[in-house]
């Protein structure tokens, strides 16, 4: 089957029963991604209310591996043991049974098998790093490995669309996390292919200045979040700026269009600065209002616009919705600001910590 465009969610749909085999074991490693023009606000049915875009990060991931067995008979109830860092965690179970409700109509063989989940991440797991992109993309292309053992035929195109597609399922931004280096979520006109339904790769000309992008992740809060994604989502309902807010957003990707293809960090950095203080200037300004910020959040900002504007230097910052700054600057530049992140910004840390990572390509299988 070859595909051609966009899909829709009942080509998601297995068109014939399958035979199920005894058992099975796979394994995926998958990284996190960091928005650019961000998703915040979403419809029924994990429908982003705007398109983003995304860089695919690289040493930010979670591994994970699925091992799987027959069972005599399906059951009604969901039948899987979850392990996180080697330890049972029945914290995450709801959320499994969450996602797995979501895409029993898409995967035809959810109730015939016991699994056993064993994950963990490549990040310590409380650095206010959400996992949700990475764990919920690792766990959707395990899902879709067992689904392409028992059609070995299966276009890996569409392989990867419907790996998407239930990540999208599991947590919105985690269907950004498949492939790389750059993901477009959400319908856009000027993106041919682009669909709310699952990430596609930007597939337009991209200037050499973004080949090599670092993201060091500075840990200003290690704590838990203090706005989960779906209070954030739902805040947005009924925001008095919401409408506006989506407009920005279709308007922002457009502009960075002609910036990633000419290589404009001027102009990048505008667009990126902006959307992050947008997230956050929709979250001060909800029913109820939350501020994401840390005082040393702020600090950071002001020091990289004072760095900026003193050595002419390209770096910029981005945020998600916590305190941690993304800060993001090119290859080129990377001895320079490595240095002054340690000399300036490092104090703002918590712990004085921080993880250095940078753009890739996406999820990858691993042997088991
Ligand atoms: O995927 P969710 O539902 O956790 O939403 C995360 C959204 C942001 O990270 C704040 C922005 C984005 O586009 O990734």
């Amino acid at each position: 089957m070859e595909i051609v465009g966009f899909m829709t969610e009942k080509d998601f749909i297995p068109s014939k029963s399958i035979e199920l085999i005894e058992k099975g074991k796979v394994a995926y490693k998958s990284p996190s991604n960091i928005a650019l023009v961000k998703y915040w606000g979403k419809k029924e049915g994990q429908i982003p209310a705007n398109p983003s875009i995304s860089f695919t990060l690289s040493a930010c991931a979670t591994t994970t591996k699925i091992s799987f067995k027959k069972l005599d008979s399906p059951t009604q109830q969901y039948s899987f043991d979850f392990f996180f860092e080697g330890n049972p965690k029945p914290s995450f179970r709801p959320k499994i049974e969450t996602f797995f409700k979501r895409i029993e109509a898409y995967i035809p063989y959810l109730k015939g098998y016991h699994f056993i989940m064993e994950t963990s991440n490549s990040f310590p797991h409380s650095s206010g790093i959400a996992s949700s992109a990475s764990g919920m993309s690792a766990l959707a292309l395990c899902l879709m490995e067992i689904e392409r053992m028992h059609i070995p035929e299966m276009d890996p195109d569409f392989f990867v669309k419907k790996a998407s597609f239930l990540a999208r399922l599991g947590s919105g931004s985690a269907c950004r996390s498949i492939e790389g280096p750059l993901v477009v979520w959400g319908g856009q006109e000027e993106i041919p292919d682009s669909t709310d339904l699952y990430g596609i790769r930007y597939n337009f000309e991209v200037h050499p200045v973004f080949k090599n992008f670092h993201d060091t992740i500075l840990l200003v809060d290690k704590g838990q979040k203090q706005v989960s994604s779906t209070v954030g989502h739902d805040l947005v309902k009924g925001h008095p700026f919401s409408e506006q807010r989506f407009k920005q957003a279709h308007r922002n990707l457009s502009l960075l269009k002609p910036i990633l293809r000419t290589g404009n960090l001027k102009e990048f950095i505008k667009v990126v600065e902006s959307e992050a203080l947008t997230l956050h200037a929709i979250m001060m300004t909800g029913d109820p209002y939350f501020v994401l910020m840390k005082p040393n959040t702020l600090e950071i900002i002001h020091r990289i616009w004072a760095f900026r504007e003193a050595s002419g230097s390209h770096v910029c910052f981005t945020l998600d919705a916590g305190a941690n700054v993304h800060v993001l600057y090119p290859e080129n530049e990377k001895e320079q600001v490595h240095q002054f992140i340690v000399n300036e910004l490092v104090a703002y840390c918590e712990n004085q910590q921080y993880i250095c990572d940078r753009i890739g390509l996406g999820a990858i299988r691993l042997k088991v």
